[in-house]
């Protein structure tokens, strides 16, 4: 990609004999903000660490605003790091911790006073500046965190599950932040999360690892709808996920033909319970289970097709349990993957 501003080429990285991650290519234009999205184990804290100079690769280069710094020591990159355990200094106030780093460089007087406060104020903490770490909220530290790094204006700040020690309320108002932050002030961020509706609901493109590779990379509606791999699929909610052989759907009972052609180049289809139909269709199943999910009522069959997960709207009428139901997988309504397993 011509305007890469931070680019990955080949990167390998291992620790000893282990490797974490391999090959890995990746392009981030600037002020993008990208969700690392993957299991755990895949190489996501890896790959930050690297980035960040905390970890030489074994291959590879890596390149930011138009300079190789593979080989740069982590405190002349430009790059910030964010952790999940945010590490203030618990002895310093608020203004004390987001001066540090400044007070390293050499800022001093009124320039360093306005930097931590401007700081302090971006994230919303203007009245709590002379407070030390310890009287403060779990997202009030995050913020303090994330003030200390922003006042460093790195060129690329990168985000370690940050958010990952917050209680769900706190989570969101954080994740707003995060996102306010990011489009006022344009800085590159990477983000890495467990959590794909957070991946969606922040990102303008999410790169899903695993195995320590790229599965892929899109915007959030590409990965959401158009997921390329079995993995992604059951990733991100596709739970009716079935290899195709010859055209035809491979099942624990053979192969099972389709009502509509699939994609030529497809290896496999994915449907989300969403686009099964009940009620009607060449399959027959049995119900073995049911929850009421507000607006909706999922549905658990077994069939010839092996287990299938179904959601209907809850207005509609219920189904008991044990009772059969014939149902379809209109190819029209489901994913088309390029790999399966
Ligand atoms: N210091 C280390 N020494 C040896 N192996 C390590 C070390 N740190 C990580 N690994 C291994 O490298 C692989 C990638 O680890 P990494 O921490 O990057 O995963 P992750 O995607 O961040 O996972 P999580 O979501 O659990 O944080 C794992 O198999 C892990 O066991
Ligand atoms: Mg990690």
């Amino acid at each position: 990609m011509s305007d890469a501003y931070l680019q990955l080429d080949k990167l390998t990285l291992a620790y000893g004999d282990t490797v974490a991650v391999k090959d890995l290519d990746l392009s981030i234009a600037r002020g993008e903000l990208v969700a690392l999205l993957g299991p755990s184990g895949c190489g996501k804290t890896t790959t930050m660490r690297a980035i960040a100079g905390l970890l030489n690769p074994a291959s590879g280069r890596i390149n930011l605003d138009g300079a190789d710094i593979t080989r740069v020591s982590a405190n002349k990159r430009a790059v910030g790091l964010v952790f999940q355990s945010y590490a203030l200094f618990p002895h310093l106030t608020v203004y004390e911790n987001v001066a540090f780093g400044l007070r390293l460089k050499g800022l001093r007087g009124e320039d360093l006073d306005a930097k931590v406060n401007a700081g302090i104020k971006s994230v919303g903490l203007a009245k709590f500046a002379s407070r030390k770490p310890g009287e403060l909220s779990g997202g009030q530290q995050q913020r303090v965190a994330l003030a200390r790094s922003m006042v460093m204006e790195p060129k690329v700040l990168l985000l370690d599950e940050p958010l990952s020690n917050l209680d769900a309320r706190l989570r969101l108002e954080m994740r707003a932040e995060l996102q306010r932050v990011q489009k006022e002030t344009g800085v590159t961020m990477i983000f890495v999360t467990h959590d794909q509706a957070e991946a969606l609901a922040l990102a303008d493109r999410i790169i899903v690892m695993l195995n320590g590779s790229i599965e892929q990379i899109g915007t959030p509606e590409d990965i959401y709808n158009r997921p390329v791999s079995s993995f992604v699929a059951d990733f991100v909610g596709f739970e009716n996920v079935f290899a195709l052989k010859d055209g035809k759907l491979a099942t624990p009972n053979g192969a099972v033909a389709l009502s509509a052609a699939a994609p030529d180049d497809a290896a496999g289809l994915a449907w989300r319970p969403r686009a099964v139909i009940l009620g009607s269709g060449p399959f027959q199943g049995t119900v073995r289970g049911t929850s009421f999910a507000g607006n909706s009522r999922e549905y658990l069959l077994d069939s010839t097709l092996g287990p299938i997960k179904a959601e209907v709207d809850a207005a509609l009428p219920q189904y008991e349990l044990g009772s059969a139901i014939a149902f379809d997988l209109p190819v029209a309504a489901s994913a088309s993957l390029k790999r399966f397993g």
